[in-house]
């Protein structure tokens, strides 16, 4: 499912004159299915209000624009938002606050009950096994155990089943390692890895780890004050090292490795992944070697 924006405008509290926000100004966005796109960009942005309208949580405001979600027309009054959220699961920032229910079993069967009342008992327990394995975590030990139980990762871990249970074809994280430690990042992005092009085939994230967004992203969004500053690969984006810092983000290590090299007369061009940075840097070394 294709997602796209066109000149998208929100704006919170829009009868309260002295209080409304516009949180969104004429975006224009195409997201491709494949794609595992970083939204990008300062707190307050509007990163968070863009995606909340992908899954029809924040609905979109009359005469604000368009958008479309696949075959969803999100501005027509007849959207089958519940088939929409189906398909395109949200996981918040520290998802593990979403859990609520008495076993991990019911907590991650829960959307599925929802989205898909039809399903069998035996059906329903096949998928939720599915999830749950699928996130790494060993179903038979933890189905009837509490989800409060379990530490902070693991706890997300189960959060992130109970959407992926209903098998969306979009997976929408907001700001989804914040609070972890490094290795629980690690495990979670090496997650996220594994299911995008298997069992999702669109990611889309909000994140401030400018090294997740072009070790992992293809594409990505910076956000600034409502609207759409640049959208490209993490290679265009982040090849304006000023503008980057400039709207107070950070640059990826290999981007800044790049931009540092270059100034001391080494010209590194990788696609800033480590294993392309790594690469090439080899390559030029060994060519200067082969000089000296
Ligand atoms: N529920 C809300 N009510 C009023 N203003 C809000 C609300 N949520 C966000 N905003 C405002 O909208 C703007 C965009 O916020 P948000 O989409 O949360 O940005 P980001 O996710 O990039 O930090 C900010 O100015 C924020 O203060
Ligand atoms: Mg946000």
């Amino acid at each position: 499912m294709r997602i796209e924006a066109k000149n998208l405008n929100y704006t919170y509290s829009p009868k309260a004159k002295d209080f409304s926000v516009r949180a969104l100004k004429n975006v224009n966005l195409t997201i491709e299915e494949g794609d595992f796109f970083a939204i990008v960009g300062h707190t307050g942005s509007g990163k968070s209000t863009f995606v909340q309208h992908i899954n029809g949580l924040i609905k979109v405001q009359k005469g604000s624009g368009e958008l479309t979600v696949g075959e969803f027309d999100l501005t027509d009054k007849k959207c089958d938002f519940k088939s929409l959220r189906a398909k395109t699961g949200m996981v918040f920032q520290y998802p593990e606050y979403q859990l609520f229910a008495e076993t991990v079993r019911d907590d991650v069967a829960f959307g599925l009950k929802n989205f898909f009342p039809n399903l069998s008992e035996k059906e329903r327990e096949e998928k939720v096994k599915k999830a749950i394995e699928l996130v790494g975590l060993d179903y038979k030990r933890i189905k009837d155990r509490s989800p409060f139980e379990f530490s902070g990762g693991q706890k997300r871990r189960i959060a992130i089943a109970g959407v992926l249970v209903s098998e969306p074809e979009v997976l929408i994280l907001d700001e989804p390692a914040a609070g972890l430690d490094p290795q629980g990042k690690k495990d979670f992005l090496s997650l996220l890895k594994k299911v995008h092009g298997s069992f999702v085939k669109t990611i889309v994230i909000v994140s401030h780890d400018m090294n997740l967004v072009s070790e992992y992203c293809n594409r990505a969004a910076v956000f600034s004050n409502g609207g759409i500053y640049k959208v490209g690969s993490p290679k265009e984006i982040f090849s304006d090292a000023a503008a980057v810092e400039g709207l107070g983000l950070e640059l990826p290590v290999t981007a800044y490795l790049e931009n540092e090299l270059k100034k001391a007369g080494v010209e590194i061009s990788s696609d800033l992944t480590e294993e392309d940075f790594i690469n090439n840097a080899a390559k030029v070394l060994i060519k200067k070697g082969d000089n000296a």
